[in-house]
């Protein structure tokens, strides 16, 4: 079950409304919340006691505890009695949600926006608000073409706060999944998208000032085409309502760090391109077009090209960034100046040797060590026990913050962040038994010891670690274990 408990996408919402009312609003993909029957017009046959996930009452129940948990929990967390609107993906029916609020969460005043879509597997998006804040005013259903099966429509609910008399406008999605590979399955999203957009420009033609808010699951990344180009997002309020049809290509002068091992010196050499590219594309896709078009010689790593695999970090105009999740506009310049990672050996241009990093990396045994017997199913954490640990989590690997750490550049022994960061993932983590072994390890002055709290690694982090607070915490632990 993923537990993504985020307002993915929010656009135009006015400050009044933000600074005068306090809402909390939830957005939840509950992965498959199917009752246990079979229905003839659905493809849910897995979902029955007899069906492939062998899905009786008592497994559904102890779902509907999880999902109530949990919604208790954001809830406790947010001094809130439930969330104002809470939107779902992938429930089956009505009556789940209601057996869920009922029986489950045990919540009065909440009343359910459902809409049963074509979705072959029958799973749709809804809304629970609380008809103490919010009184629902119209649904409407925006519905997305594709050119095979039917997928979920878009749901748009027009709320009205009881307190202030605002409206607010909340769009529901859930778009086509990647099922079939990302690049094959993108134009149904962008169909999702142009739809969505349809839709909040007809909604804007009437009132230029209305707060909208998008939620839900889009299957696709803020950067991507359908949510850049399509529906037209920069994270910015006035340009989603402006379009993109002022944005303009930028002239872009591009030097890069050369160095060929074959031919160049130790120094290597700068090599400067023009280049063109669109304010919202990434550093990532200007160097693709650098490599295909001007100089298939230029040699990077990359793999994801969504900020996840960590393959891509390099210097960019002086700062330690991947560069898939840099867009141009944020560079604010018009001249790239990319280097490879600083204080690494350099095998190519911008690839560097990672073998120190990995070793380092191995020495904290970044693995968990437990005598438990395996459990059947996953190893179950608390979720305040897991709040200890889930920033650290968050790490890819990509080693911006070793790179920028001046402790790793005068000491080649020194493990660096990344590695203590992923100490501090095991040492803090409920289920694991080998903390003391990790302490032994890094309680030295190749270690722990080593961070002068300079904060650079903080400062490189594509995932917005503080990576300094848990190095701190570590210190924080070893002391108390010796008195
Ligand atoms: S802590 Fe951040 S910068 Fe360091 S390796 Fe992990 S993701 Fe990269
Ligand atoms: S290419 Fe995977 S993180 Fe950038």
């Amino acid at each position: 079950m993923s537990v993504t408990l985020i307002v993915l996408f929010s656009t135009c919402l006015k400050e009044t409304l933000a600074n005068e009312s306090e809402y909390l609003i939830v957005w939840w993909n509950v992965e498959n919340l199917f009752d246990t029957v079979n229905d003839p017009r659905k493809n849910d046959d897995e979902y029955t006691p007899t069906g492939k996930r062998e899905w009786t009452e008592q497994r559904l129940n102890k779902k509907f505890e999880n999902l109530a948990h949990v919604i208790k929990d954001i809830s406790k967390r947010n001094k809130k009695q439930f969330p104002d609107i809470m939107g779902f993906c992938e429930v089956e029916n009505e009556p789940l949600l209601d057996q869920l609020y009922k029986k489950y969460i045990k919540a009065a005043n909440h009343k359910i926006v459902y809409h049963e879509s074509m979705d072959s597997r029958g799973i749709d998006v809804s809304f629970v608000y609380n008809s103490k804040t919010f009184r629902l005013i119209n649904k409407k259903v925006i519905g997305v073409k594709i050119y095979d099966k039917p997928t979920r429509d878009i749901l748009l609910g027009h709320f009205k706060d009881l307190k202030k008399g605002y409206d607010l406008y909340v769009f529901l999605n859930h778009w086509p999944s990647r099922i079939g590979g990302e690049e094959k399955t993108e134009l149904k999203r962008i169909s999702a998208a142009k739809s969505l957009r349809h839709a909040i420009d007809s909604l804007l033609k009437k009132n230029a000032d209305a707060d909208i808010l998008l939620m839900g699951d889009f299957n696709d990344e803020p950067i991507d085409k359908s949510i850049l180009t399509y529906l037209k997002s920069s994270g910015s309020r006035d340009y989603v309502k402006k379009g993109t049809k002022d944005i303009k290509p930028m002239k872009l002068e591009v030097t890069i760090k050369r160095f060929n091992p074959e031919v160049d010196s130790a120094k290597g050499i700068e090599k400067t391109y023009i280049t063109e590219a669109d304010p919202h594309e990434r550093v990532l896709d200007v160097l693709n077009k650098i490599k295909w078009e001007q100089d298939g010689t230029l040699s990077y790593r990359k793999s994801c090209a969504h900020g996840v695999c960590g393959s891509d970090a390099m210097m960019i105009n002086g700062e330690n960034k991947l560069a898939c999740v840099t867009l141009v506009k944020d560079i604010k310049s018009d001249k790239l100046f990319i280097e490879p990672l600083p204080g690494a050996s350099v095998i190519k241009d911008l690839i560097v040797d990672m073998d120190p990093f990995w070793n380092k990396y191995k020495t904290v045994l970044p693995y968990l060590i437990t005598d438990e017997p395996t459990p059947e199913n996953e190893r179950y954490q608390h979720p305040d026990d897991h709040l200890l640990i889930e920033e650290s989590t968050k790490c890819i690997l990509c080693g911006a913050c070793s790179f920028s750490c001046p402790s790793t550049w005068s000491d080649s022994e020194y493990l660096g962040p990344a590695a203590l960061l992923k100490a501090y993932r095991f040492i803090f983590d409920s289920r694991d038994q080998a903390a003391d072994q990790r302490l032994k390890i890094i309680d030295n002055n190749k270690g722990l010891w080593k961070c002068y709290t300079i904060f650079n690694c903080v400062q490189a982090c594509p995932k917005e670690i503080d990576i300094t607070k848990h190095i701190s915490a570590l210190k924080r632990r070893v002391v108390e274990e010796q008195f």
